[in-house]
């Protein structure tokens, strides 16, 4: 509530999954689950929700859940023999009681630090050592900050590579009525098209079909516009070049079992990503790749 003191809870999610809630002085909350490491909730001051959790969501391990912010690591989409869009989010993760100093932001108080480790039977499916570090961080304004450290621990000498996404679903009213700005112009592989390569013309980009596309080299700043809520995310990224832009549309919606018909007219994901250039590691060293989504509102 409004007022209270800002407060981080451990408590039961749905299905009685572990999650937690972070709460900020002035009604903000986020909400984020141990299976995955995943943020399933994002609420503004008043209240009102901003990340899209489908309604159809299954809280239930192995399956990811859908909507939110699943992290994709070490693979975005599937090759080889790694499933979709990595283990990550499939994955249960533990509260970090030894966090890193992160580069320091005095304002922000209300956080979580989590951490996924390999086991013996994930070494036998990715054969590294890591220790991957998520925070996630409400500020007192409300923004939501995620910053994620991943650090190669082998012990063989050996780098590893990997591909990367904060595939976050924002909440929209009506996905005729959404723009997005930061990416005219810009190259992109279209996955709907074997990842050919094209360009961006120069107009805003808005939605009337499907579109799976990832943005290359792109820039820290992207504005999300939905017009009827008078609302725009901002997306400002950190450590990650890329940025994907889904929205299965009605015919992949009606395929996916854990995705309302409709949904689609609700949600868009727009994904600080690491896709085009793998990111490697040597034994010892770490990367950092962080997002803040700020919600700005016209009256
Ligand atoms: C997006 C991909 O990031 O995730 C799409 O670009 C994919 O191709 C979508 O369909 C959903 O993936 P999943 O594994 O969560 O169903």
């Amino acid at each position: 509530m409004a007022g209270d003191k800002p407060s981080v809870e451990l408590c039961k999610g749905i299905n009685g999954l572990d999650k937690v809630v972070l709460r900020e002085t002035r009604g903000s909350s986020a909400e984020v689950y141990l299976f995955g490491g995943q943020v399933t909730s994002w609420k503004n001051e008043h209240g009102e929700e901003l990340l899209f959790v489908s309604s159809k969501a299954i809280f239930k391990p192995p399956k990811a859940v859908r909507g939110g912010i699943p992290i994709c690591f070490p693979q975005f989409s599937s090759h080889g023999n790694l499933e979709q869009h990595g283990f990550a989010r499939n994955k249960f993760w533990s509260i970090d009681t030894n966090p890193p100093q992160l580069p320091s932001n005095n304002l922000v108080k209300t956080f979580v630090d989590l951490i996924l480790k390999p086991t013996d039977d994930d070494i036998k499916i990715w054969p590294h050592s890591y220790e991957f570090r998520l925070r996630v961080a409400l500020t007192p304004g409300g923004d939501l900050m995620l910053t994620s450290r991943i650090r190669n621990t082998n012990s063989d000498g050996k780098p590893f590579s990997f591909t990367f996404a904060y595939h976050t679903y924002l909440l929209v009213s009506d996905i005729s009525e959404v723009r997005v700005e930061g990416l005219e112009t810009l190259d992109y592989l279209d996955n709907l098209k074997e990842r050919e390569r094209f360009t961006e013309q120069g107009d805003a980009i808005t939605f009337e079909s499907e579109v799976d596309k990832i943005y290359l080299s792109t820039p820290n700043k992207i504005a999300i516009i939905d017009h009827e809520k008078k609302r725009t995310f901002v997306l400002r990224k950190d450590g990650l070049p890329d940025a994907v832009v889904w929205n299965p549309w009605d015919r992949k919606a009606k395929a996916m079992p854990d995705f309302g018909d409709d949904d689609y007219k609700h949600m868009l994901s727009v994904e600080a990503a690491a896709i085009e250039k793998p990111i490697i590691l040597k034994p010892g060293s770490s990367r950092m790749m962080s997002i803040a989504d700020v919600p700005m509102y016209r009256h």
